[in-house]
């Protein structure tokens, strides 16, 4: 396809196909976030419950924020910028701005993390599991290690940006990455279940406590993890509808990027809780879901010997192809604002883009604190306050959005509960998500620079 672009906005490039495009954004939702984050907040905050409460929040809230950046990416055609200066009109144009600056400062901290992975996986291949897990985390966290592991991993991915949609993207994501991210995943969640002592690691995942669950703060939890998992408030899912043609059944691809991001994060709970019960590590679990995955699984790795290092370089593995399949996601969002806006080709505009999310990675290959600093700020406070905005703006301003829903899609009826949905339900959650999430956010900057 990229041959074919003699000028960049001449031509807009598109999917191969159908599945092409549902396994990218697929691989856009499954991320660190789901092997990462979804177990240990699930844990943390009601278990089954909370998993129930989290399925909740992705159809009441996350299908419906979904399908708008979807009515508005494939409406105009462009990237965030552009679509909702076309959609919405200038007023609407920093709405894009932010899409793209929120971009940019979540995967330069996600890379730094990918970075860890990859390290890690490396380490399990050629020398095994360190016998001081919290040293080596140590080592590899912080420092010019995990900065030349950002430096890789960007470039890796922006490789693969620059490959274009058909070419690069769907290409490497859908056909390589991600069945072999379900393959690995699936097999370590069978595997886990023959460990011995591993049951009590399921209880602990799963066990209900519905008091825990029915609190502003885990309404804001789910909500905010339904956001960051599904890879949404910050366009990844308008660009990457900007790519389809108007036959695509949009809600029906919505459900089922939606469904299989779940099912990857629950699975990654069956691997992650049993293997670290099953080593009598579980006091291990304090304060931090990063030293459930980078210290605990390790020592238990290390505990198993020859068997350890093979199961952790599939984990640490399918981290890494988890986490590579959502860094383009997220590089394709700037980049593709970058020849829209700029009309540069789009190798130029992979590696410019590339080169100042290696810069602004930094700072957070060289200190945790600012790392989480930036995940509160734009992984979690820029999703819901662009998710709100994009839900009023849709909700509210745009013509006709069940009009560019209904195409590819037959039943009128369901548009209007989406439409009634949008409208009134998810701008009052995603307030209350706001204010929750805002005041964590302050508390944390306070923290952070405040009197120490
Ligand atoms: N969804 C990814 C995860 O769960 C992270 C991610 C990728 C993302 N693209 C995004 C988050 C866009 C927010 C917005 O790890």
């Amino acid at each position: 396809m990229q041959e074919t672009a003699t000028q960049a906005t001449s031509v807009r490039e598109g999917w191969g196909t159908r599945a092409g495009f549902i396994l990218a954004a697929v691989g856009s939702a499954v991320g660190l976030g789901n092997m990462w984050r979804f177990p240990y907040v699930a844990a943390d905050t009601g278990g089954a419950a909370f998993v129930l409460f989290y399925v909740l929040m992705v159809f009441l809230i996350g299908i419906p924020v979904m399908l708008a950046e979807f009515s508005i990416g494939r409406k105009a055609q462009l990237s965030p910028i552009g679509a909702l200066k076309q959609v919405g009109g200038r007023t609407w144009a920093p709405l894009g701005y932010l899409y793209v600056a929120t971009g940019f400062l979540i995967l330069s901290y996600y890379s730094v993390i990918a970075g860890w992975t990859m390290r890690y996986a490396l380490e399990a291949a050629l020398a095994g599991f360190a016998v001081a897990p919290a040293d080596f985390f140590g080592q590899v966290a912080t420092g010019t290690g995990a900065l030349m592991y950002h430096l890789v991993f960007m470039g890796v991915t922006i490789a693969i940006v620059t490959g274009g949609i058909k070419g690069g993207i769907e290409r490497v994501v859908a056909l390589v990455l991600m069945p072999l991210l379900f393959v690995l995943i699936i097999g370590l969640a069978i595997w886990a279940v023959f460990l011995e002592g591993s049951g009590a690691g399921y209880a602990f995942y799963l066990q209900p406590s519905l008091g825990e669950v029915l609190s502003l703060d885990s309404l804001g939890a789910a909500a905010g993890q339904a956001f960051f998992s599904l890879s949404l408030g910050m366009g990844a899912m308008l660009t990457y509808a900007s790519y389809l043609s108007r036959k695509e059944n949009l809600p029906s691809s919505g459900v089922t990027i939606a469904i299989s991001d779940f099912g990857v994060a629950f699975f990654a709970g069956l691997v992650v809780f049993p293997v670290i019960f099953a080593f009598g590590l579980s006091d291990e679990i304090g304060a931090s879901s990063v030293g459930a995955l980078f210290i605990s699984l390790p020592r238990a790795f290390a505990a198993m010997g020859g068997v350890g290092r093979i199961v952790g370089l599939i984990f640490f593995g399918a981290l890494f192809v988890g986490a590579l399949t959502s860094a383009i996601s997220l590089l394709e969002v700037v980049t593709s604002s970058v020849i829209d806006e700029w009309e540069l080709d789009r190798t130029r505009a992979a590696l410019g883009a590339g080169f100042v999310v290696i810069l602004i990675g930094i700072p957070s290959a060289y200190d945790l604190n600012v790392l989480s600093l930036f995940d509160k700020i734009a992984g979690e406070f820029f999703l819901v306050v662009g998710a709100f905005v994009l839900s009023v703006f849709v909700g509210w301003r745009m013509k006709d959005p069940t009009d560019e829903l209904a195409q590819g899609f037959g039943s009128r009826s369901l548009l209007k509960g989406w439409y009634w949905t949008l409208r009134f339900v998810v701008p009052i959650v995603l307030a209350l998500v706001i204010y929750q999430v805002g005041a964590s956010a302050v508390d944390l900057v306070r923290q952070t620079f405040g009197g120490g």
